[in-house]
């Protein structure tokens, strides 16, 4: 299933210092407005082994993705390339959060040129999916790396 994306006309994608491109506001956001709703290819986890092997890495891009339900993953338009919001970058100290599977809503106040970004543990470490990468995000509570995925959760064994 495909989902067209809605973006916030108060935000645009320009090159970050965190990582590559990142989504910046152009106008200040307000606490609990949308900044934008993610489109694009509604998947089962299960199908992408499949979905692999027909579409490339590159055009896949699974650094796009993200979880909707556990067991769903939204990946980007495969079809017809990015969206804005596919440049939205992670950061431990978010002003932003994804609700209801697909929205993007302000935690804060996202001043006038800041960086807009969500944490993102809070949607893709539900599933089976693991990933890593060096945290860029400057934030005093900065984990150090992102790292998603049953691969690195803490498995707590308890004893009686
Ligand atoms: C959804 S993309 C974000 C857009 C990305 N900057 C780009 O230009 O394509 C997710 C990827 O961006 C990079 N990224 C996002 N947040 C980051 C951060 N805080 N520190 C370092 N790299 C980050 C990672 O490579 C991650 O897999
Ligand atoms: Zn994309
Ligand atoms: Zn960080």
């Amino acid at each position: 299933m495909k989902l067209k994306p809605w973006i916030s006309p108060k935000v645009e994608v320009r090159l970050s210092p965190t990582e590559g491109k990142g989504v910046f506001t152009n106008q200040k956001i307000l606490s609990g407005e949308v900044v934008g709703v993610f489109g694009g290819i509604v998947t089962p986890e299960k199908d992408l082994p499949e979905l692999r092997k027909k579409v490339s890495e590159d055009k896949l891009c699974l650094d796009h993705a993200m979880y909707i339900y556990p067991g769903f993953l939204l990946l980007h338009d495969y079809e017809n390339g990015c969206d804005p919001l596919c440049f939205v970058n992670h950061s431990c100290d978010a002003n932003a959060q994804v609700v209801n599977g697909i929205v993007l809503v302000a935690k804060r106040n996202i001043e006038l040129g800041a960086e807009v970004n969500w944490n993102y543990k809070e949607t893709d470490d539900i599933g089976d999916w693991n990933y890593e990468f060096k945290c860029n995000c400057g934030s005093k509570n900065c984990t150090g790396f992102v790292r998603v995925g049953p691969k690195y959760r803490q498995v707590i064994v308890q004893t009686v």
